[in-house]
């Protein structure tokens, strides 16, 4: 559940008042922006290879084996994971501090440490030189030699890394809310996706699917997810490709807002078609299978009053550093949301983490249920259906430019809530006064870096952080 305190706020109109409440002056700044086709480019304050000071997703704690290690890049470092028959996962900068092998080439020989392959020094978490096996056990340069460790910590068999120059936060502070709940589970998917980090999260905010996704059948009947589709609704009145489908959206409004995140949903949603005068037509164009009346109510009319958040119910929302929700899940009834926490790896790929999250079902049958309708539906049509063979391939490699001057419009107002206020509000504008690789870098970096004191080993790591490959 989210802390309702004087820094949050829930805003329910599109730029004005709620409730006679003002909206705050990021979302009211947001809306108004939206409406002079800004030139507000993808990494005016947004860096290219992520921002820094967060926890992000590493690795699964069993894909690291008691002796091999694990190779990851990650925000465009090379980490090597690797555990031995410890039980804590650890990382270090995969380039070896002697000379310069891969660590990840290496094994584990004993407990929480990593054996290069070539010469067989010997490194544990910290990335202190233990041992040099065949130098010698009094090899002098234990207490010389030091590679650059990564703070990891552990949560529900997930191995996360600290980014950041800075202090780690607790590990809580960084994951979804919803994990935390111990009322819900969730599936993951974990692949790596042929586009900058941003563009998953801009997709996730955008208000794309009512064109995009307009042959999408669970999008034909007006607004509906896709977890609502069922099979046996098939076979039933109700199902939406029947119904009046999305004409248009009407702009976005911001439902919601905190420090670290902001929800929203459609302005004014028009089903059926409309009229637009500067090509004297209407769209959309088919209607022959409009059979039943579009649905009564907000949305749907079953969306659940409340998020798994614990926040009013929204169409999508975005989370630093890099997560987005579709959809938001609930108690009551038992719906699932989807969360995605995009990991940049280089500038043109990123590893996208898609959580399926929802009430954890009570009975042996309702966790049967659940699982077959994940891997049976909501994986094979939601996930690679829309989301990798729709949505990415629209935005993959060399489909789309990050170097053109941008025109965003009124489906962009999270979009530009995110590129300008949001990535104001984070830690690396915080802790270090700006993000790396963006128009706006820190102006006080390099907090934990070495004292430079006469006797401190050099540790060895990436020379600059945040310039993309
Ligand atoms: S390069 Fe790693 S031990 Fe020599
Ligand atoms: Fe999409």
């Amino acid at each position: 559940m989210v802390e309702q305190d004087s820094k949050t706020r829930i805003n329910g109109s599109n730029g004005h008042a709620i409730d006679g409440v003002p909206l705050a002056h990021d979302a009211e700044m947001a809306w108004r922006e939206a409406q002079g086709a800004t030139p507000l480019g993808p990494f005016e304050y947004v860096p290219p290879m992520g921002f820094r000071e967060y926890w992000y997703p590493g690795v699964f704690k069993k894909d690291v084996g008691t002796k091999k290690p694990i190779f990851v890049k990650m925000l465009g470092e090379d980490i090597v994971f690797f555990r031995g028959k410890a039980d804590k996962v650890y990382a270090l900068f995969d380039w070896c501090p002697h000379r310069s092998a891969r660590l990840s080439q290496g094994e584990s020989l004993f407990p929480g440490t990593i054996t290069c392959e070539y010469h067989g020094y010997t490194f544990d978490g910290q990335g202190e030189c233990v041992a040099g096996l065949i130098d010698g056990p009094n090899t002098p340069l234990i207490g010389k030699m030091k590679g650059k460790a990564y703070p990891t910590a552990e949560h529900g068999g997930i191995v996360y890394v600290w980014m950041g120059e800075t202090e780690p936060v607790p590990l809580e502070e960084d994951l979804p809310p919803e994990i935390l709940d111990d009322r819900n589970h969730w599936y993951n998917r974990v692949g790596v996706w042929d586009a900058n980090w941003t563009e998953p999260v801009n997709q996730g905010i955008d208000y794309h699917e009512a064109y995009l996704h307009r042959k999408e059948f669970s999008y034909m009947g007006g607004w509906t997810k896709p977890w609502r589709v069922k099979f046996h609704g098939l076979f039933s009145k109700n199902l939406p490709f029947f119904r009046p489908r999305i004409a248009n959206y009407g702009g976005v409004k911001i439902t919601y807002e905190d420090e670290k995140r902001i929800c929203s949903n459609p302005s004014n949603t028009r089903y059926g078609e409309s009229y637009h005068p500067g090509v004297d037509d209407t769209w959309p164009k088919k209607r022959w299978y409009i059979f039943l009346p579009k649905r009564s109510g907000r949305l749907s009319g079953s969306v659940p009053a409340t998020s798994l958040l614990g926040i009013p119910s929204f169409a999508h929302g975005v989370e630093l550093p890099s997560k987005i929700r579709t959809g938001s899940g609930s108690h009551k009834p038992a719906i699932s949301m989807k969360m995605r926490w995009m990991v940049p790896v280089t500038f043109e790929t990123c590893r996208v983490w898609t959580y399926t999250i929802g009430p954890k079902p009570k009975t042996v049958l309702g966790r049967a249920y659940k699982y077959l309708w994940y891997v049976l539906w909501n994986k094979p049509h939601s996930l690679v259906r829309i989301n990798e063979w729709e949505d990415l391939v629209t935005f993959q490699t060399d489909r789309l430019r990050y170097d053109l001057p941008q025109k965003l419009s009124t489906l962009d107002t999270v979009v530009i809530y995110f590129r300008r206020h949001l990535a104001m509000r984070s830690r690396d504008f915080q802790r270090l006064g700006g993000a790396y690789g963006s128009n706006h870098p820190p102006t006080r970096a390099g907090v934990k870096s070495d004292t430079g004191e006469p006797n401190e080993p050099a540790v060895v790591g990436p020379a600059v952080v945040g310039v993309h490959d």
